[in-house]
């Protein structure tokens, strides 16, 4: 829990004096003022009552702010009543918004939907008619296993019209990872698609969702509760028109139900400590967790970080979030922030480098984005690309350029800035989380003199802290534990299922405060800086990989005795994944006694793909007779990080048998 030593080096971070006040132009129009902060430091209930009565469409106002009385679990604005989808959209077409573009959306092969406010809002209603028509109710939950194209959005949309709770999987996860999330939050109903387009060929979906749902007789052994699914239907979208299998009385095609189903609907008005999603994410454990948000506090959140942190202006800009709805960046800001806000925003299903590198900033170009954010890992891969490339397209449209996901460093931030950005627009590095919900630590456009790296201070309304050991705030020039140290609005409600799990896992490192895994440094101005994790947790291209979870999977395939895994530094995608295995004896002979066994490596690589997603495929396996533990058996990863990353090895003197480090580095040297 406390091991730093991956941190990247502070000296250098700290030395960092480049600085970007804000133009006078943009000031004058920014969304954000400076005066934000006071009136927040200053009565934080109040400021956010007022965003939650200002942002949002109320079908019962609330008269109560927060309830803390539970905490950890906090109720924001418990005795209003609203509806998320109603705010997202049929507001805007009650309120003559209805012909603004929703979703400009292009396919990786080229083909292109628009869809208006007016356009969703009949969708929505016809999807929400047709999962109703299949038995789902307020509360039930609906798992939604899409490529990124519009139907991903209006599945969201349409659960939360009905109160249903919605748990999106993220495409790229495989059956098994489907498998027990569809279990853990007993859902009923699947949405799905054929397949989506990735990297210039259809990719399928559907063949995951069969096998996540097969019987006990299928290849990934008996569900969790030895029972039946919890699945009734599962609604595909047809995206690809490749073959899929068919389950009758299950299936069903979305393209037919919605035909079938009414575009009238009245969107079901909730309290706004109901449910809105499910999103599972990795934790220390082997086990994802499932972070569930609720409704009112999440939207107003969203909204206000949306409106302020991007500057947005709905009547003009366009809004361009690369991520996909499968992660919370995608929930926050793709469906529920930019639609609460009214904006007209681009979706793009495919990959950037398909079937160019050019390919984003083709569509920066050809739908005139004013507003990107996306992550360090993929600024950093175009950087590798060459500045050539994005110099081709009419990038003049962005005035806005966001990051999240990971630690940016000043270099990328600056590459950013200069070649995306034209030396003219404000970088905003954004830090927050599953569990926060929305933004919580950023510079805002128009108010904060910008730092190359360093995502700065709070935003109005949110109390952070970096404490050390003690839990003692650190002066600045020091790093600690980034904290929370007051509840937010779109605050995680909790674990599904876990409260404990809940408490133990946030609010027990440091009484009273909401500890975010995250290692965290103030410098001299008392400026934040996010230093990456300070847990079992990695984050490889902005993506939570756990490794435990890895390490299980690993383990759970016949040939492996035992898996280590670490994030290694990696200059593309911040961290990667590196497996140190030990084989069963009967195995042993399949490499060389210590080694890379190129066949067995392959093997596992495929086996974490089958059992997690491609995402999770590690890196580099190495096979080791040994691996370094200390006396009471925890491994110290921080010594295979050391071999990973190609250092002298640290300290080994509460190693069991010290000379296990030397055999493992031999044994690597002699194999390469
Ligand atoms: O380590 C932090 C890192 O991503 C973690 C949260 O991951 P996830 O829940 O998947 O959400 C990612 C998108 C919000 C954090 O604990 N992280 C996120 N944003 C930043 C960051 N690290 C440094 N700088 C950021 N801007």
């Amino acid at each position: 829990m406390t091991d730093t030593s991956h941190q990247p080096a502070l000296d250098n971070l700290l030395s960092e004096d480049r600085r970007f006040p804000p133009t006078a132009e943009f000031g004058a129009q920014a969304n954000a003022h400076a005066e934000m902060y006071s009136w927040a430091s200053a009565d934080r209930l109040s400021f956010w009552a007022e965003q939650a009565r200002n942002l949002l469409t109320w079908d019962t106002p609330f008269t109560e702010v927060l309830d803390w009385s539970a905490a950890p679990v906090a109720r924001w604005f418990a005795d209003g009543r609203l509806n998320a989808c109603e705010n997202a959209v049929d507001r805007h077409v009650r309120e003559g918004r209805g012909e603004r573009v929703a979703l400009l959306f292009e396919g990786e092969p080229g083909d292109t939907r628009t869809l208006t406010y007016a356009d969703l809002q009949r969708e929505v209603s016809r999807a929400a008619n047709a999962m109703l028509a299949l038995g789902v109710g307020t509360g039930d939950r609906v798992a939604i296993y899409l490529p990124m194209i519009p139907e991903a959005v209006v599945a969201m949309l349409a659960c939360a019209r009905i109160g249903a709770i919605h748990s999106v999987v993220f495409g790229g996860f495989s059956a098994e990872a489907l498998r027990s999330r569809i279990d853990d939050a007993q859902a009923s109903l699947v949405i799905t698609a054929d397949g989506g387009y990735r990297k210039g060929k259809a990719s399928a979906l559907k063949p995951a969702v069969d096998e996540a749902l097969g019987g006990a007789a299928d290849a990934l052994g008996p569900l969790d509760h030895g029972a039946q699914s919890s699945v009734h239907h599962v609604l595909v979208v047809r995206r690809t028109g490749q073959e899929v299998e068919w389950t009758d009385g299950r299936d069903v095609w979305w393209h037919e139900a919605l035909e079938a189903a009414s575009d009238q609907h009245t969107p079901v008005p909730v309290e706004a400590e109901h449910p809105l999603f499910i999103l599972y994410t990795s934790g220390t454990t082997g086990k994802p967790k499932g972070i569930f948000h609720t409704t009112g506090g999440y939207l107003t959140q969203t909204a206000f970080t949306h409106l302020t942190v991007f500057d947005l202006k709905p009547e003009t800009d366009v809004y361009w979030c690369t991520a996909d709805v499968g992660w919370i960046t995608g929930h926050s800001y793709v469906t529920y922030g930019p639609l609460v806000n009214g904006a007209t925003q681009v979706i793009y299903e495919g990959t950037p480098d398909t079937p160019h590198q050019g390919r984003w900033w083709e569509i920066v170009q050809k739908y005139r984005v004013s507003i990107l954010y996306t992550a360090p890992t993929a600024i950093r891969t175009c950087m590798k690309w060459g500045e050539e490339l994005p110099a081709q397209y009419d990038l003049s449209s962005l005035r806005v350029l966001g990051s999240v996901g990971e630690p940016i460093n000043p270099e990328a931030w600056m590459w950013y800035r200069r070649v995306i950005g034209d030396d003219r627009t404000p970088v905003v590095d954004t830090w927050w989380q599953t569990e926060t919900g929305a933004i919580m630590i950023s510079p805002l456009p128009g108010v904060t003199a910008t730092k190359p790296g360093s995502a700065q201070a709070p935003l109005p309304g949110i109390s952070a802290e970096v404490v050390d050991e003690m839990a003692q705030p650190v002066p600045n020039g020091s790093g600690g534990y980034l904290v929370l140290t007051e509840p937010w609005p779109s605050m995680l409600r909790g674990i599904w299922g876990d409260q404990q799990r809940y408490v133990d896992t946030y609010w027990s490192r440091f009484d009273g405060m909401y500890f975010a895994g995250d290692g965290a440094k103030k410098d001299e101005d008392g400026d934040i800086w996010l230093l990456g994790r300070v847990d079992d947790v990695m984050n490889v291209s902005g993506h939570r990989l756990s490794t435990t979870e890895i390490e299980s999977a690993l383990v759970s395939h016949p040939m492996v005795a035992e898996a280590a895994v670490v994030g290694a530094q990696d200059a593309t995608t911040g961290q990667a994944v590196v497996a140190f295995v030990i084989l069963r004896a009967e195995y042993r002979d399949r490499v060389d006694e210590v080694g890379e066994g190129a066949d067995v490596a392959a093997e596992l690589r495929a086996h974490v793909t089958t059992q997690i997603g491609p995402i999770a495929k590690p890196r580099t396996i190495l096979v080791v007779a040994e691996l370094p533990k200390t006396r009471s058996g925890k491994i110290m990863r921080r010594l295979l990080r050391d071999v990973a990353e190609h250092r002298t090895v640290g300290d080994v003197t509460t190693l069991a048998d010290s000379s296990v480090m030397d055999q493992i580095a031999t044994g690597l040297s002699s194999s390469t």
